[in-house]
């Protein structure tokens, strides 16, 4: 499996083949505009999108528009997408799995508020699980922490957590160090963190209080790509 990173909570997972385009926030997204990242040059097959909120689903439509990706969301999101433009959805909701070509999807609950930027009930903002044959990995999505964790971390053996740490509008670190043991897992992929005053973080502090705790942290590099083992 490969990582790209875009910025924010905006990147690419590669399994078996599909590109697995997660919360594409790119056009107003300064770390993705510094790193030269342009929303009309990235590819997807899948297109999955946590909540309603701006700065997860800036470009969804466009993006899926142009590449025919398959949007995977809760209903509200992929048809709220699906009016602007995205004519390949596919419907779900928290609790719910379905097993695609490239491995079997889990729609997660989080703790987070959710809402079009048009003002527009979004249903419940969601996390998702992804277990494939090359290996599992969870996407938070914007969350807090919450004990059901535990729950995700049974279902299946997780190789690496997609984690919010920018703290204030989501968990920080002290909050996704303990998420990331109630996961049993010991990597975490760090994300929404850096992009606004609000969530930057000071890198050499997350990556001793990580290192403390026995967690891998890694804190992606926009514009990057590395493989996850
Ligand atoms: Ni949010
Ligand atoms: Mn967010």
């Amino acid at each position: 499996m490969f990582f790209s990173y875009y910025g924010h909570s905006a990147f690419t997972i590669e399994i078996s083949g599909k590109k697995i385009l997660f919360d594409p926030f790119i056009t107003s997204n300064p770390l993705a505009q510094a790193a030269g990242v342009k929303a009309a040059e990235l590819e997807a097959d899948y297109l999955l999108v946590s909540h309603g909120h701006w700065d997860h689903l800036e470009d969804a439509a466009a993006i899926a528009a142009r590449t025919g990706a398959t949007v995977i969301s809760n209903f509200e999101v992929v048809t709220w997408l699906g009016k602007q433009g995205a004519e390949k959805n596919h419907p779900m909701n928290t609790g719910g799995k379905w097993k695609f070509d490239f491995g079997t999807v889990t729609l997660t609950q989080a703790i987070h508020s959710s809402s079009f930027p048009d003002g527009g009930y979004a249903g419940s903002a969601q996390g998702f699980l992804i277990q494939a044959e090359e290996g599992n990995i969870y996407y938070a999505g914007d969350t807090a922490l919450f004990s059901d964790l535990k729950l995700i971390g049974e279902k299946a053996p997780i190789d690496a957590a997609i984690l919010p740490i920018g703290d204030n509008f989501t968990m920080g670190l002290t909050d996704a160090i303990k998420a990331a043991k109630f996961l049993r897992t010991n990597t975490i992929i760090g994300v929404h963190f850096d992009t606004f005053g609000y969530i930057k973080i000071d890198h050499a502090q997350a990556r001793a209080e990580a290192e403390a705790a026995g967690i891998k942290l890694i804190l992606p590099e926009v514009g990057k790509k590395f493989e996850i083992r």
